[in-house]
């Protein structure tokens, strides 16, 4: 049912009521039924099977009732009301079609349609339009009317966003993309100007949709119900004819999505309505910025060459994965066996993560794996494990519903996951109080009517203090939830906690000369989150891409459970993933010390258990973290590494470093799409498939196991995890599977919190289940930790601030942070083979005004931004978003370098690098050519040239 699907769902008229206390029976057209109080006629009669015609109402959206279509009659009352406004009671008699509602319809209809050009069989909506097919349903049959030419004559398109085109002729002025854009994503960004006959919709005085507050989600698009707000794709390739419903491959909010194709050929994608973490929304980058799936930079043959200075041979996928084979057994043979590993991808499915770190360790015989979450939110698997015992989020995202107090630290949902950040804004607009902890002032801190309550603007790398400050508050003002911390967590370790957070220290007028934030208001922000009710933490990279990340995240489990947050709707700790997938790439084993599962290496019943089932020996040892193999590469004694759809070179930091380590090894095997900076250093390039290729699951930041679907053929012939069999089954492991299918069906027979997942499974439960989910569990877990934590009961940890040793000091005065962009996703690879470099063309450094008047540098100058490992150069962006003393910058596009600059320094328990803090210093420059810069330039032009000629076949033999 979910492979294939209509492409429109049912559309009920008005939303679900989910939470009513009690349930009304009534009458429609002869038929009864019970809805739960609330309901309106119309979508209890869409219940029933009958669909009242309707314009301006829509199931994603509250009723409006302007359009006067929906009308019917009840008995015992006046008039015919409109069924959308009108809500279901009791005994209530409805009838919804008779002769008069017929001619009253009609006549409605009959003014829209005599307002609107007749164009039918030229309009790009043609097939799918709701005014057309309203029009039919109504009989209308003739228009006695002509008011197009005096109301809509002298109109013209707003074709500015690149994505999609307002076609003002053939609006109706339903209003529904108004409410969509602040109902569903909270930007306000339109408005109805005018009255009456004038009436048009609006994106502000003398402003177009790209220059206006819009932020491409395309709720818009997708709620209106004529041609006026049209896909550009649509307009040019016409209505798709099927659809596949799959999953979003940007970031770990996970929406679901369909894909609308004409054969294999994808027309456009919109959100998923059943989707369970986006309920039918989407962000600029799901719902249009998949043109880079058939972008002709994607590279779809393999290649292989045997030096990085010599051009690439086109190979077939034999040659490529024997020669990647044997170049693997040869340095073995000659190095050892730990002297190659691999990297899997968080872009890729839980199956072909799951085959990476199995053929690590069945094939390569060691524990040389790992994945992108070293370099994000390990220290998040690392904290919530020591103290809650599970490594992974509490919460369902529906979960903020029912938030009182928010409280973001280090995230910027609105830009990184953004259909997260418009439910918060939902909720914000509906009341909760939300805090914000962050360096710069991120848009939640004053979004359309919602303010954060406290901004928390503390100095970079200072979260530890905070976090001690407001649990020290909440402890020595006695706002403490004693039950929960006597019920549910550890005596002892909480005693110890309870000594070390009572320290001077850890008060907020110590956090307030540590973190520059006033004790008062770290005081206040306290007690709210203390007082306010269900209170629920948010966090992202800005806490744990620090030295003290993993004890950040322990104190932001600390202060949920000394607040009883915990086990309940509304509350938690919830890590916001970077990755579509990086959930999953470490729940499959993705880490040198974790098998699937999270079980450790030198547990010996897991071995055990895998032993058998992959009939090989396993390694009891733990082996390299990322940053291990390249210093290990850089040493000599790491000499294969085999990279499946991660740019190191991108976005690891200390670029010089990482570069250093690539060149040394003898055989760099690279799985992409592209050539991406670091497959300029690979001997082995296997064409990877885009999502829209393969079939699979990715788990999202919620824990959900959400199918993805192919509607596509892989363009190099081979998925992702066909490409890894392959390797493996060269390099003398045998692997056979015929589908991903099997491949889950294995990982759930051999790990316990996987147990009951199966694809046909994840299709009953409605197209996604929450892990655990297994016979204990069988329908998911949307909520963790209710009763009890894995472990019994929680554990405290005591959370000391140790400042970190990247110092400011006269040389280098400024601390740098980093980040990313709405429309941006991070090494861009994918980003920017799209529209979206329509918004960000180059990565800017935010800079205050005091601090860019310092230096006489103003909105547009290029920079020079030095740090102790490196130089590179950009422009500047004058912006009170960070506070003096700090700047900030993306790392989207290769050329700016940005973590060029960022060091080695890295938490403490996981290796997680500290991209947020880099003391730098800012100077004004003249041109773009940092040494750096040059170097990666000529770079770039020699492995492009020696792509070139791969492709043009003038270099057969290497
Ligand atoms: S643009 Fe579409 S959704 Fe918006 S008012 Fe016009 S017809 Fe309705
Ligand atoms: S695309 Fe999204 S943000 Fe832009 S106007 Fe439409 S609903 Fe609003
Ligand atoms: S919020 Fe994330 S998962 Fe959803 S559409 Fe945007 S990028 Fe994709
Ligand atoms: S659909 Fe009810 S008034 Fe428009």
């Amino acid at each position: 049912m979910l492979e294939t699907v209509l492409r429109r769902d049912q559309d009920f008229g008005t939303p679900a009521i989910t939470r009513a206390l009690k349930q009304v029976s009534l009458q429609i057209d002869g038929q009864t039924i019970q809805v739960p109080e609330g309901t309106s006629i119309m979508r209890a009669a869409s219940m029933l099977g009958l669909n009242i015609p309707k314009l301006c109402a829509t199931d994603s959206l509250e009723p409006f009732g302007s359009c006067r279509l929906c009308l019917v009659q009840i008995e015992g009352r006046r008039g015919y009301p409109a069924s959308c406004t009108t809500l279901a009671e009791e005994g209530m008699v409805v009838t919804t079609e008779n002769k008069r509602l017929a001619d009253l319809r009609r006549h409605v209809m009959e003014l829209y349609i005599s307002e609107h050009p007749l164009d039918c069989l030229t309009c790009s909506a043609n097939g799918n339009c709701e005014l057309q097919e309203t029009a039919g349903q109504v009989g209308l049959r003739q228009i006695r009317f002509d008011g197009y030419d005096k109301t809509q004559a002298n109109k013209t398109s707003d074709n500015s966003n690149p994505y999609f085109t307002f076609n003002p002729d053939l609006c109706i002025v339903c209003n529904r993309c108004v409410r969509s854009c602040e109902e569903t994503q909270g930007t306000f960004a339109l408005t109805v100007d005018g009255r009456g006959f004038e009436s048009q919709i609006s994106t502000g005085l003398n402003t177009n949709f790209k220059d206006s507050d819009c932020v491409s989600c395309g709720a818009c698009v997708t709620a209106c119900p004529t041609g006026a707000l049209m896909d550009n794709s649509v307009i040019q390739m016409g209505q798709p004819n099927h659809a596949v419903i799959t999953t979003c491959a940007y970031c770990g909010v996970g929406c679901g999505l369909k894909a609308e194709l004409k054969g294999e050929e994808l027309v456009r994608m919109t959100p998923w309505k059943n989707g369970k973490a986006n309920e039918g929304h989407a962000c600029v980058k799901g719902r249009f910025a998949w043109g880079y799936a058939t972008h002709p930079d994607r590279i779809t043959t393999p290649m292989i060459r045997a030096s990085i200075n010599e051009p690439w041979r086109k190979v077939s996928w034999e040659e490529a994965i024997n020669y990647a084979a044997g170049e693997i057994k040869r340095i073995q043979a000659k190095y050892g066996k730990n002297s190659v590993g691999a990297i899997s991808s968080s872009r890729c499915s839980n199956e072909e993560v799951y085959l990476v770190q199995k053929t690590v360790r069945a094939a390569l015989g060691n524990n040389n794996i790992d994945t992108c979450a070293r370099v994000c939110h390990s220290p998040t698997g690392f904290g919530l494990k020591q103290t809650l015992g599970e490594s992974a989020g509490t919460q369902t995202f529906e979960s903020v519903t029912d938030s009182d107090v928010i409280l973001v630290m280090g995230a910027n949902p609105t830009d990184a996951h953004p259909v997260f950040g418009s439910r918060l804004k939902k909720r914000l607009r509906q009341g909760a109080k939300l805090i914000v902890i962050d360096p710069r002032t991120i848009s939640l801190v004053s979004t359309a009517h919602a303010k954060a309550d406290y901004h928390l603007p503390l100095k970079p790398g200072t979260n530890v203090a905070m976090l001690n400050a407001f649990a020290h508050t909440i402890i020595s003002e006695g706002l403490q939830n004693k039950a929960f911390i006597a019920g549910r967590c550890d005596s002892d370790t909480f005693k110890e906690w309870l000594e070390f957070i009572l320290l001077d220290e850890n008060s907020p007028e110590s956090a307030a000369t540590i973190t520059g934030v006033p004790a008062q208001t770290i005081r206040e922000a306290a007690r709210l989150f203390a007082t306010g009710g269900k209170a629920a933490i948010y966090y992202g990279l800005g806490v744990t891409e620090h030295s003290q990340g993993s004890t950040a995240v322990m104190a932001i489990a600390n202060l949920a459970m000394i607040t009883g947050n915990i086990g309940i709707s509304g509350v938690g700790v919830n890590p916001l993933r970077g990755q579509n997938n990086v959930q999953g790439s470490c729940d499959m084993g993705s880490f040198p010390h974790e098998f699937p599962g999270y079980r450790h290496v030198s547990d010996a019943a897991t071995r055990k258990q895998l032993e058998q089932a992959w009939q090989v020996k396993l390694d009891a040892n733990p082996g390299l973290r990322i940053p291990n193999m390249f210093n290990a590469a850089i040493s000599g004694t790491f000499k294969g590494l085999y990279c499946q759809g991660e740019d190191i070179l991108q976005s690891d930091p200390n670029t010089q470093h990482v570069e250093a380590a690539l060149t040394n090894l003898e055989c760099l095997i690279v799985q992409d799409l592209f050539l991406n900076e670091t497959a300029k250093y690979a001997h082995v390039f296997l064409p990877g498939a885009s999502f829209l290729e393969k079939d699979g699951t990715f788990t999202n930041a919620e824990r959900r196991i959400s199918r993805i679907r192919k509607v596509m053929r892989p363009k190099s012939g081979m998925a992702d995890w066909e490409i890894t069999q392959a390797l493996s089954n060269a390099l003398g492991y045998p692997m056979q599977y015929e589908n991903p299918s099997e491949i889950m069906d294995e990982i759930a027979r051999l790990t316990p919190t996987f147990a009951s997942v199966n694809y046909a499974h994840i299709d009953k439960m409605g197209g996604s289940v929450q892990w655990p989910c297994n016979p204990q569990n069988p329908e998911g877990t949307p909520i963790m930790h209710i009763d009890s934590f894995p472990h019994g009961k929680g554990t405290f940890v005591p959370t000391q601030y140790i400042p970190t040793s990247e110092r400011t000091n006269k040389r280098f005065p400024l601390i740098l942070t980093t980040g990313r962009i709405l429309t941006q996703y991070n090494v861009g690879a994918q980003t920017r083979r799209t529209g979206n470099t329509a918004w960000h063309e180059e990565d800017l450094l935010e800079i205050h005004p005091h601090d860019a008047s310092d230096r006489g540098i103003e909105n547009g100058d290029i920079v020079q931004i030095a740090s102790r490992v490196g130089q590179i150069a950009m422009k500047a962006k004058v912006s009170t978003r960070v506070q003096p003393g700090v700047v900030y910058t993306t790392f989207h596009h290769p050329v700016s370098g940005s973590n060029v600059i960022t060091t080695d320094n890295a938490d403490w328990a996981t290796s997680c690098p500290e991209y947020k803090v880099t003391a730098v210093q800012i100077s004004k420059v003249e041109n773009y050519a940092s040494e750096w810069q040059d170097h990666w330039a000529s770079t770039d032009k020699k492995q492009h040239d020696f792509l070139k000629s791969a492709e043009s076949g003038t270099h057969e033999h290497t």
